[in-house]
């Protein structure tokens, strides 16, 4: 790579069992509903180390079919996380139930536990913490709440949490993302694992136009969806799963190689450390800008260099939908505010070579000026 090519944000490893396995769904004539979707339901669940997995077109809708099967419906709260993709929190507004947000802790950048629990009111219904940029959630202190628990783990394929356990394996719903720059990607996709096998059936009821389980024909007897994930895409997901393993340990080298590079510029704050049993899931790599710098400069003067970033995330209820539905103003959550203002994600994905991460690290410290 010579230092004019174009470096990318995100970038899948497809390989030719990827081609292979594709191939055979198409050649079998099976595109939907077919044997894959169950193949790569059961792998994926023995791989996380939980008993039931149920394959949907997309993060966000196994975060609405979670929420439902949690319970939670009409004039409900959900606690959630400002600092997110908007997905966490819009998935409440389909079920017409109010997502509430509570600040974030400022180390792990999840929610914080303490403002959640001052949050729960007589309607709170459920809490959607998310484990952000494939940090684990304290689910310790969430479930000591007492309330269903939804866990967006759109971006946390790989984390393991504080007591051990891999993330998705406690047994509350908990919801993958598999959209193209993810840990393991099926171009659109997600996967929701679950303890629970009568909710392992209303799901994949739901995701299948509310029809019954043994697919009687038409015998629709709840409301459902059409959140199915195709054969073709469950191929590409089984080939994936092979090769997880390799692809986690890409990006942990890479995150390595981003620490040791940027460790030096003052004031930069790197995704923060695992502490004890945790590990993080890699998934991005996010930096928060030193305080005082015009971070929407920062991201055109890095592409002016051929190098992109993003502002990641900006918080959500800031965003004009939920000023304008909800009320929400500056200043609610300042935590939240504070990192959304100076975060940017930059390029990262398991094949990136140290000369990518030297190139993203060098131009960061000029236009920083450090
Ligand atoms: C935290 C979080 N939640 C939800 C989603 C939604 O996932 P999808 O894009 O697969 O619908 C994403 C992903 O993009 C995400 O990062």
């Amino acid at each position: 790579m010579t230092a004019t090519e174009a470096i990318p944000l995100a970038q899948p490893v497809i390989g030719g069992r990827e081609e292979q396995l594709m191939l055979e769904v198409l050649r079998s004539g099976r595109l939907s509903l077919g044997p894959f979707l169950g193949e790569f339901e059961r792998a994926f669940a023995a791989h996380i180390g939980v008993p039931h997995a149920s394959a949907v077109s997309s993060g966000t809708a196994g975060l609405h079919l979670a929420l439902r099967a949690v319970g939670v419906s009409d004039g409900d709260e959900v606690i959630t996380t400002p600092l997110s993709f908007v997905a966490s929190a819009n998935v409440a507004v389909y079920e017409r139930a109010r997502p509430v947000f509570a600040d974030i802790d400022p180390v792990t950048l999840n929610l914080d536990p303490a403002a959640a629990a001052a949050a729960v009111t007589e309607r709170t219904t459920a809490l959607l913490p998310v484990h952000l940029f494939g940090y684990p959630a304290d689910l310790t202190a969430f479930e000591k709440l007492g309330l269903p628990i939804v866990e967006d783990a759109c971006e946390a394929l790989g984390a393991v949490d504080a007591d051990g356990i891999p993330v998705g394996a406690r047994g509350h719903p908990a919801v993958f993302g598999f959209y193209a720059n993810k840990q393991l990607t099926t171009g659109e996709g997600g996967m929701i694992t679950t303890s629970d096998a009568a909710m392992k059936e209303r799901l994949d009821s739901e995701r299948n136009q509310g029809r019954a389980p043994n697919m009687d024909w038409l015998d629709h007897d709840r409301l459902g969806f059409n959140y199915r994930l195709s054969d073709l895409a469950c191929a590409l997901g089984l080939a994936q799963l092979e090769r997880l393993d390799d692809m986690l340990a890409g990006r942990a080298g890479v995150a390595a190689a981003y620490a040791e590079a940027l460790g030096e510029i003052e004031g930069l704050q790197l995704p923060c450390p695992e502490t004890g049993r945790v590990r993080r899931g890699w998934f991005v790599y996010v930096v928060q800008l030193p305080a005082g710098f015009d971070r929407d400069g920062v991201v055109r003067a890095l592409a002016e260099r051929a190098i992109p970033s993003k502002p990641y995330f900006p918080a959500v209820h800031l965003m004009s939908y939920y000023r304008e539905q909800f009320g929400h103003r500056d200043g609610e959550f300042p935590v939240c505010e504070d990192v959304a203002a100076r975060s940017i994600a930059l390029p990262f994905f398991p094949e990136m070579t140290e000369g990518q991460v030297d190139r993203v690290a060098e131009s960061l410290r000029a236009v920083l000026g450090r």
